[in-house]
């Protein structure tokens, strides 16, 4: 990757100059091949006459990359365009050989998926998201915490528990779909996931149905230090709270007789603990697949608050630009907060992170923690109980109108 980080570090000497010169790297030989990742359309625009070679690629998040082959002098026809053209730096990404550009794309596009503008997000569907606000119940989310909470000791992915649990919301979501011919679950299996099966509940778009909105979060618990199969794990914070407040936005859009214009699929990842396992498979198989998911909401720990703090944060890294926007937007817009607090993890600490990694626009909320800035202080112990979070889902209705606000903007109202 030593081209990549040549490329990147030459950026803002490059926008700081305004005639964009071909950087250093490129005069030693002009004449050999570099190969260029970018999206299709700064391809395409640059392309034009200039007779490189390209090959199309499939389209994360909606937005179609290319890898073409440059001459290395003339690199800077391209660094120029960018810059004076599409007006901001990088936004392409260089490498020795074919093998190493298609490694990237193959394997972590995540800076492509931080910075691209994958879709236009706009916030204009009012009409259906203000009435399911207000439906948003508390004890609903209590109550589905406390299910998975106190049902087993842990919810761990080796354990007979974590398939228990697994089953539990397959059929929880299954009760709430009954007699929904556009939505199917299923239970998806993964390598590396022990005993449990992600859930992935798919409710087909009516217009669009080859776009796909995701709400996700995970399913398994762990306790740390003696943190096996065995251990005693609740997780009612982490992450009950983000899978009950899933629950709720299912059952409220389901009760309004919503029909999306886009694919809506709602996530329980398996074996987020053990390393974003079940998310970066399903994740992986999206992008294999060359699914085009416009936009990715994971809701990891909702219902610790302490007092003064504020009701959410955004997760400000390993996550899209466009998408944390829009999120901002949601916030003002159906919340009425004003500036949304942040919080930064420093390392890919979600299933957020699987998607990201994958090239797909993703984002993450996040509670208001501790007066200090953090989180619960009982995150993966024997005491992230509902008890120890005051017997109530308060905290989580913020996040259940943020995920439906999400659901009625990303995936839209049909009109049909
Ligand atoms: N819910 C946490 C992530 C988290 C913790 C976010 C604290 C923000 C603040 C998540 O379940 C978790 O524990 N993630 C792991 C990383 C993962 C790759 C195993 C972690 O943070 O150690
Ligand atoms: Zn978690």
């Amino acid at each position: 990757m030593s081209r990549l980080a040549r490329v990147l570090s030459s950026c803002a000497l490059l926008c700081a100059s305004a005639s964009a010169a071909v950087p250093a790297f490129a005069a030693d030989d002009p004449s050999k091949p570099v190969y260029v990742v970018a999206s299709r359309r700064t391809h395409d625009a640059v392309a034009a006459g200039s007779g490189v070679r390209a090959r199309a690629l499939a389209a994360p998040g909606g937005e179609a990359l290319a890898i073409s082959e440059w001459p290395a002098g003339r690199l800077g026809e391209l660094i120029r365009h960018v810059h004076e053209k599409e007006r901001r730096c990088g936004g392409f990404f260089a490498f020795d050989s074919r093998e190493q550009a298609e490694a990237f794309v193959r394997d972590d596009m995540s800076a492509l998926a931080a910075t691209a503008q994958a879709a236009d997000y706009s916030v204009d569907n009012q009409a259906t998201v203000k009435p399911w606000l207000a439906q948003v119940k508390e004890a609903n989310i209590r109550a589905t915490i406390r299910s998975l909470s106190e049902s087993w000791t842990t919810r761990h992915a080796q354990s007979a528990h974590g398939r228990a649990a697994s089953d539990w919301i397959r059929d929880a979501w299954q009760g709430l779909a009954a007699n929904r011919s556009d939505v199917s679950i299923e239970q998806v299996a993964c390598a590396d996931c022990g005993q449990q099966p992600s859930v992935v509940l798919t409710w087909r778009g009516n217009e669009l149905p080859d776009e796909v909105v995701v709400l996700g979060a995970h399913m398994d618990s762990i306790a740390a230090g003696n943190g096996g199969a065995g251990a005693t794990a609740p997780g009612a914070d982490d992450d009950a709270s983000g899978i009950a407040t899933l629950t709720e936005v299912l059952r409220v859009a389901l009760a309004s007789g919503y029909k999306p214009r886009r694919t809506v699929k709602f996530m329980a990842y398996a074996a987020e603990e053990l390393g974003l396992l079940g998310s970066r498979a399903i994740a992986a198989g999206h992008r294999d697949r060359g699914e085009n998911v416009v936009g990715v909401l994971q809701l990891d720990m909702t219902n610790y608050r302490a007092a003064g703090t504020p009701d959410l944060r955004l997760i400000s890294d390993n996550s899209n630009a466009g998408l944390q926007q829009l999120v901002r937007g949601l916030y003002s817009t159906y919340l009425g907060g004003g500036a949304l607090a942040e919080y930064k993890c420093g390392y890919g600490c979600s299933d957020h992170a699987s998607w990201t990694a994958a090239g797909y626009p993703a984002a993450m909320v996040f509670e208001g923690g501790t007066a200090k800035g953090g989180y619960s202080p009982h995150i993966h112990s024997r005491n992230d109980t509902l008890a120890n979070m005051g017997n109530s889902a308060a905290n989580s209705v913020p996040f259940a109108k943020l995920g439906l606000a999400f659901l009625g903007e990303v995936g839209k109202t049909s009109a049909l």
